[in-house]
């Protein structure tokens, strides 16, 4: 039985259709991947904050329709990037993020965090296509970022791990739709 880390019984083509070479059945990180991983988020994690605002201004860049899920921005006003609840919410997904590198030894650890945090953005509206969109966004800004520094096999090994995140907050999600869906044919 093989661990999350190892990618068994998980989504592994990351996100958006994007597949790993290879075939894309993910396999484990190496130890170089690993290292690397933690070294680029470092630098990124320096201001959590800002580079939360990075990643949700590439979302709404590629999906503006997305605006509307927060509250935030659901009124037409341009969004800015000083506007403290985006702020808020891009360094809680930085946060969430964060804690899946820092278990990259053992991801199962971060598993029922991001099943509660799946299950949670049901309620908010969330589609699991939008879990793509925020996967897609989270290595443009690791690129612009990074520059050569994001080797290709470290970027390799961030579409593996962004592909656990959302793949654990997509079952969340679907888990929480189920239950509704019982609920509703229950006599
Ligand atoms: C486009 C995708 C997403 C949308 C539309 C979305 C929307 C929301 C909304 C409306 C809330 C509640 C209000 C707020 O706190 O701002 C929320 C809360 C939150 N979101 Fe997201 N979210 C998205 C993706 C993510 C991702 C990928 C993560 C983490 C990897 C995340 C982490 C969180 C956290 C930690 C909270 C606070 C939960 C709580 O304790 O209530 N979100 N999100």
């Amino acid at each position: 039985m093989g661990t999350i880390a190892d990618g068994e019984g998980t989504e592994l083509n990351g996100y958006g259709g994007e597949k790993e070479p290879g075939g894309g059945h993910g396999g484990p990180l190496t130890q170089e991947q690993v290292h690397g991983i933690k070294e680029t988020w470092a630098i990124l994690a320096q201001d959590p904050v800002e580079r939360g605002v990075d990643l949700f201004m590439k979302i709404f860049e590629e999906d503006p329709d997305l605006k509307k899920l927060f509250y935030f921005a659901d009124d037409g006003r341009e969004l800015s990037r000083e506007d403290q609840r985006m702020r808020s919410h891009g360094e809680r997904v930085m946060e969430a993020v964060g804690g899946a590198v820092d278990s990259l030894g053992d991801l199962t650890a971060v598993v029922p965090v991001l099943t509660e945090l799946g299950a949670l953005h049901h309620k908010y509206g969330v589609q699991p296509s939008y879990f793509d969109t925020v996967g897609a966004a989270l290595i443009y800004i690791l690129e612009t970022n990074l520059g050569d520094k994001l080797t290709p096999s470290i970027r390799q090994g961030w579409v593996l791990v962004y592909g656990i995140v959302g793949a654990t907050m997509k079952k969340g999600m679907q888990q929480a739709m189920d239950h509704q869906n019982m609920a509703k044919t229950r006599p």
